[in-house]
């Protein structure tokens, strides 16, 4: 499967069967708004993990645009349902079968509050089964012994984890939570978007590498296949 990276949380996941976006905040993300142009995006699935704004900026013009299913925590299934749009709530622990594969809605250490203040259920992560690979997108999350659980679970061939620190864990505990899933191959996001959460990515390289692991810091728009 192809992964692309569109800023911020966002990333474009081509599998077999269908197309996926997680996250979506582009339009107003300084870094990505003049790279990625949402018309032009395929969705089948919108995955979002939390109700802030920095994750669910665009998931309406997105779901307008391609009639993609929003699948997320119930609470913000019922707010987009109310929109008119399709979506399909989990809570933590659900697994549920789509066409691309499996998607179970995991825990993440955060909070899921909606751009007004409203409540946006529990933030979570997914561990995704797609084309016979395992992904673990974590969500916003401070490091937690939960991704114990996953770990046992799942044998994982990528996380895409946060390392921007501030409002998420930062590179060390995304060092440690990647060990917590046993997973060595992994994708940083929530980073550099805003002043808080730049990074010195150089030093967050050698954090993974010196723990014998490999950290993408995939440029906006680009590339890779898992
Ligand atoms: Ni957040
Ligand atoms: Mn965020």
């Amino acid at each position: 499967m192809k992964i692309t990276f569109y800023g911020q949380s966002t990333f474009g996941i081509e599998s077999n069967n269908a197309n996926l976006i997680t996250d979506p905040f582009i339009t107003a993300n300084d870094l990505a708004k003049d790279k990625v142009d949402i018309q032009t995006l395929k969705a089948d699935y919108i995955l979002v993990t939390h109700a802030h704004q920095d994750h669910i900026l665009d998931v309406e013009a997105i779901a307008k645009n391609t009639g993609a299913l929003i699948v997320t925590n119930n609470e913000i299934a019922n707010y987009f349902g109310d929109k008119g749009l399709k979506a399909h709530g989990l809570n933590f622990g659900g697994s549920k079968k789509f066409d691309f594969g499996i998607a179970k809605y995991v825990v993440a250490q955060h909070s899921s509050s909606f751009p007004d203040g409203s409540y946006g259920g529990n933030p979570g992560g997914f561990v995704l089964q797609i084309d016979g690979k395992t992904i673990y997108i974590a969500g916003d999350t401070a490091l937690t012994m939960d991704m114990k659980l996953i770990a046992e679970e799942f044998d994982l061939d990528l996380a895409i984890l946060p390392i921007g620190d501030n409002y998420t864990m930062g590179y060390k505990d995304a060092v440690k939570a990647s060990d917590f899933v046993n997973c060595d191959k992994i994708i940083g996001c929530h980073y550099d978007t805003f002043p808080a959460i730049e990074i010195d990515h150089d030093a967050a390289q050698k954090a993974f590498k010196d723990a014998g692991k490999e950290l993408h810091l995939m440029e906006i728009g680009s590339s890779m296949e898992l």
